[in-house]
């Protein structure tokens, strides 16, 4: 049974990919300093495998902690590296949080990788990487523009570290270029869980509707664009979680044709704010409030993925559609309401 550590392990996509690799039959563990998560879900996980997976809580950026994990686990063959932070509007505002945290801890594991001469490594990128496309859909061949945002730069830095890591070290490794993950596990255990006010389209649209937050804001509805609003390539995020454990097969199996492969994982469907706000009401039967706001900092305009390598060289077949991700979502925010009610209730401090 190979080894694998998932950097972010208890975070959003990291916790659905921990599932799908349980299931198909790895063992796992898993790097997360709770920053940005909670090991709330690694409760979800044991349930939906029966399988307990344990997560050191280390900081990337502290080299030595980051190395002992990789002491005390001398049969690590593979990594795939979640743990970073990843929210665009945020990046505008703090660039050097995500300069450092970012960068530092990818250079921090790299350099366990080359110590301990780990073969594969999957990372995840993102769409951001584009920057403002001139063609969409992009295909990875499509030329990398500047980075809207410091978060899409950091995932531009990211690939060029590893590309260049993969020409001089003995091992491989894989580039995931994620659209925009959304929705939840099917068993809706497990899900996205945003420490503080929500960032990402869906988990506002959902806490909005749940009565978290007051109003949801549209930021910005003049764009050159088929309804005013920004186009995105919603993927849901199970459909993500799979596409790891498919990349790290392929690479397991020597299947890679170059030392750093790339691909798009995108359902290959642009669909734009106002569209996903009414998918979402139309499968949840609530009504948003929203109004529409100005323009937010390094939004890019319009994109979505070209995703016909990854289906055809990772045998990656996409099973969720819009209607599930808005689905999955919604009943993910009802069962987190739920939970929090039970949780004030065993623990009156909560309230
Ligand atoms: C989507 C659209 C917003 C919130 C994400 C991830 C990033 C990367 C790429 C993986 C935009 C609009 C949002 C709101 C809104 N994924 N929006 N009101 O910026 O495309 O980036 O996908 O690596 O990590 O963050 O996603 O969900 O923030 O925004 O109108 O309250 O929804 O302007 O047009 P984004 P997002």
């Amino acid at each position: 049974m190979q080894k694998i550590l998932v950097t972010g392990g208890c975070g959003y996509i990291g916790s659905h990919t921990v599932v799908d690799l349980l299931e198909n039959g790895f063992e796992v563990i898993s790097i997360d300093d709770n920053s940005r998560s909670t090991p709330y879900l690694l409760d979800g996980i044991e349930k939906i495998t029966g399988k307990k997976i344990k997560n050191y809580k280390v900081d990337l950026k502290n080299f030595d902690e980051t190395l002992a994990v990789f002491q005390e686990n001398e049969d690590i063959t593979g990594v795939i590296h979640f743990a970073a932070y990843k929210a665009v509007g945020e990046s505008v505002a703090k660039p050097l949080d995500y300069y450092e945290n970012n960068m530092f801890g990818l250079v921090n594991l790299l350099k366990c990788v080359k110590e301990f001469a780990i073969p594969n490594f999957v990372f995840s990128s993102s769409c951001t990487v584009y920057g403002n496309p001139d063609v969409v859909p992009v295909t990875e061949e499509t030329p990398k523009k500047d980075a809207e945002s410091p978060y899409g730069a950091t995932k531009q830095m990211g690939e060029r570290i590893i590309t260049d890591f993969t020409h001089i070290e003995n091992n491989s490794a894989i580039l995931l270029r994620y659209f925009n993950p959304v929705g939840a596990h099917p068993s809706i255990l497990i899900g996205e869980l945003p420490l503080g006010r929500p960032q990402n389209l869906v988990p506002a649209i959902t806490q909005t509707a749940i009565g978290k937050l007051p109003q949801m804001q549209v930021f910005g509805g003049d764009y050159p664009t088929r309804d005013g609003s920004c186009v995105r390539d919603y993927i849901h995020v199970s459909d993500i979680a799979h596409a790891h454990t498919l990349a790290l097969q392929y690479l397991i199996d020597g299947r890679n044709k170059t030392k750093c492969d790339v691909f798009n994982l995108g359902s290959g469907n642009g669909v734009t704010v106002f569209e996903a706000i009414n998918a979402f009401e139309k499968v949840s039967g609530q009504k948003l409030n929203y109004k529409v706001g100005p323009r937010r900092a390094g939004d890019v305009i319009a994109i979505y993925a070209n995703n016909n390598y990854a289906v055809q060289a990772l045998n990656w077949q996409i099973k969720f559609g819009l209607d599930d991700m808005m689905h999955t979502a919604w009943e993910w925010e009802l069962k987190v309401k739920k939970d929090e009610v039970l949780m004030k209730k065993q623990n009156p401090a909560l309230n």
